[in-house]
């Protein structure tokens, strides 16, 4: 019997590093409904960035930019655009996790330290996963404040309206060609995690590009990591033009889950935040394919709503445009109703939708 070496308690934060911190917290407020609630900056003793935390039930996004061009931040932010640096998982013993992570091959970004403030403090430490982006993991049982040490309680004058996101589902990576199995690898040795499932590019291949993927999640399925790498087709990948304009391997897209997602998505594109387009034939023989569901089938089409069935029930997700000019990062939003997978039968008609943009971009 192995134990749980690494026992996780879930996502803590996911801090983007952007180029303007301050518009991309009115955003996400704006568009996605999140509240701001922090912030550490030249007022609260930061010098050299500034910060702002965002939550919306469960989750939490920090948004960082730097205040001068030297730094890690700044280098960041120039090879990469907008994206995510840290997927932090909230952790018992951040000292310990670090020990168990490192000692079995993990690279160190940062030793563990512990910081306080009059709240009391944590424990942080961090080590590196693909490209440049690392895992901090956060110990905050001696902590009172509202986020960790260096940051203050921030308000907005503009009140947010949240749309029901809830919690991180799943957090995706895309890796270079040959690389998948390595990074599932090191969750696999080097974090304890379990592969969950594997699509090879017959599961997702369209026409032209194609991707492999696998899942791999935590003891407690509180955290899954899909990690993508592109597979030859007839034309470039989605994957293959993610590292081009990426520079590498980074996170691709975070899948926010939602009590309902008619709901949630109404608000979004009330908001303006951009979709993913599958044609109307796709919701032609829709029910045939997924059989019976709670919703009508009206307003899933009139919204993009995407439906998948597994043996264990049925999903409704949702695939934004990028968030940002290059085509990197976006979002997911996934409504459960006892389906525990990720939407394979989708696969097709969203990747043909994701190639119809590629193509407008001239990068197919
Ligand atoms: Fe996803």
């Amino acid at each position: 019997m192995s134990q749980d070496f690494l026992p996780l308690n879930g996502t803590d934060y996911v801090e983007l590093y952007v180029g303007n911190a301050k518009q991309s917290a009115l955003y996400y407020q704006y568009a996605f409904g999140y509240e701001l609630i922090a912030y550490a900056g030249p007022e609260t003793g930061v010098k050299d960035r500034a910060s702002y935390v965002l939550k919306q039930d469960k989750i939490r996004l920090v948004l960082t930019s730097p205040l001068h061009p030297e730094g890690p931040i700044a280098d960041h932010i120039r090879k990469h655009g907008d994206g995510v640096k840290v997927l932090a998982l909230w952790v018992d013993d951040a000292e310990l996790s670090w020990k168990e992570t490192t000692s079995r091959g993990a690279e160190s970004a940062s030793e563990p330290k512990k910081i306080s403030d009059d709240h009391g403090h944590v424990v942080v430490s961090s080590i590196k996963t693909y490209g440049e982006t690392i895992h901090t993991f956060v110990e905050r049982k001696d902590y009172k404040g509202i986020f960790l040490p260096g940051y203050q309680p921030r308000s907005s004058t503009y009140t947010a309206q949240p749309i029901g996101l809830k919690y991180i589902d799943h957090c995706v990576g895309n890796v270079e060609l040959g690389e998948m199995n390595r990074w599932v690898e090191f969750y696999e040795n080097v974090m304890g995690f379990k592969l969950l499932i594997t699509f090879d590019d017959e599961d997702i291949s369209t026409e032209y590009s194609a991707l492999m993927s696998k899942v791999v999640s935590n003891g407690n399925g509180y955290v899954k990591f899909p990690i993508n790498e592109p597979a030859a087709g007839k034309k470039k990948s989605q994957i293959e033009e993610y590292l081009d304009f990426y520079k590498g391997p980074g996170v691709q897209h975070m899948a926010i889950a939602t009590d309902d997602i008619i709901q949630t998505v109404t608000e979004l594109r009330k908001r303006g935040v951009e979709f993913l387009v599958v044609p109307s034939s796709y919701y032609d023989d829709l029910l045939d394919r997924v059989g019976k569901i709670d919703e009508d089938l009206q307003p899933l089409k009139d919204l993009n709503i995407l439906v998948d069935r597994d043996d264990e029930g049925y999903l409704l997700q949702i695939f934004t445009k990028p968030v940002q000019d290059r085509p990197t990062l976006f979002f997911e939003i996934i409504q459960r109703k006892g389906a525990k997978s990720f939407g394979k039968g989708n696969f097709k008609a969203l990747f043909e939708a994701i190639e119809r943009e590629q193509g407008l971009r001239g990068n197919l």
